[in-house]
């Protein structure tokens, strides 16, 4: 019976090696990913559409864009985005931020969230 803990480590390996691989996604894959965000965001600066641009960001704190009307769910939040405050946003994006104003259900695969990540980090220009 006390053997019984032991059966889980090759699971445990097999989670982290998993979380390993959706850190490095894909960015051609992503930029497929981004057809599901393109008819509200441009990936180019500058450009405001019913979403902010996307260009630039890493980095940016959630709601400072000063050519975009943010929701005051948005612009309270705090967030800073990074590849992991976005993972949790994408993935439900009222979950992570309620009364947010982006209408959008969110991107359920991880997989797909690690490369539309990906590629918006590459600066989406
Ligand atoms: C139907 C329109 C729509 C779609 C589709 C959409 N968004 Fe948005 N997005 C918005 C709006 C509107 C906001 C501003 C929300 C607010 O102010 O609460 C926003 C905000 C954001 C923000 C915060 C930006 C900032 O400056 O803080 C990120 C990041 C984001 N969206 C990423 C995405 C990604 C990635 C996708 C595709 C998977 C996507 N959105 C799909 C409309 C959309």
């Amino acid at each position: 019976m006390r053997l019984a803990k032991y059966r889980l480590w090759p699971l445990a390996a097999l989670l982290v090696w998993t979380n390993a691989a959706r850190a490095d996604g894909d960015p051609a894959r992503g930029e497929q990913r981004f057809v599901d965000c393109a008819a509200c965001h441009a990936p180019q600066p500058g450009v405001a559409n019913v979403g902010p641009t996307l260009s630039g960001i890493f980095g940016r704190k959630a709601g400072t864009l000063a050519d975009f009307r943010y929701s005051p769910a948005l612009k309270r939040s705090g967030i800073i985005w990074t590849a992991e405050t976005l993972d949790t946003f994408l993935a439900d994006p009222q979950k992570a931020v309620p009364n947010n104003r982006m209408p959008y259900a969110g991107m359920p695969d991880p997989a797909d969230r690690a490369d539309l990540i990906a590629y918006l980090s590459t600066g989406v220009k």
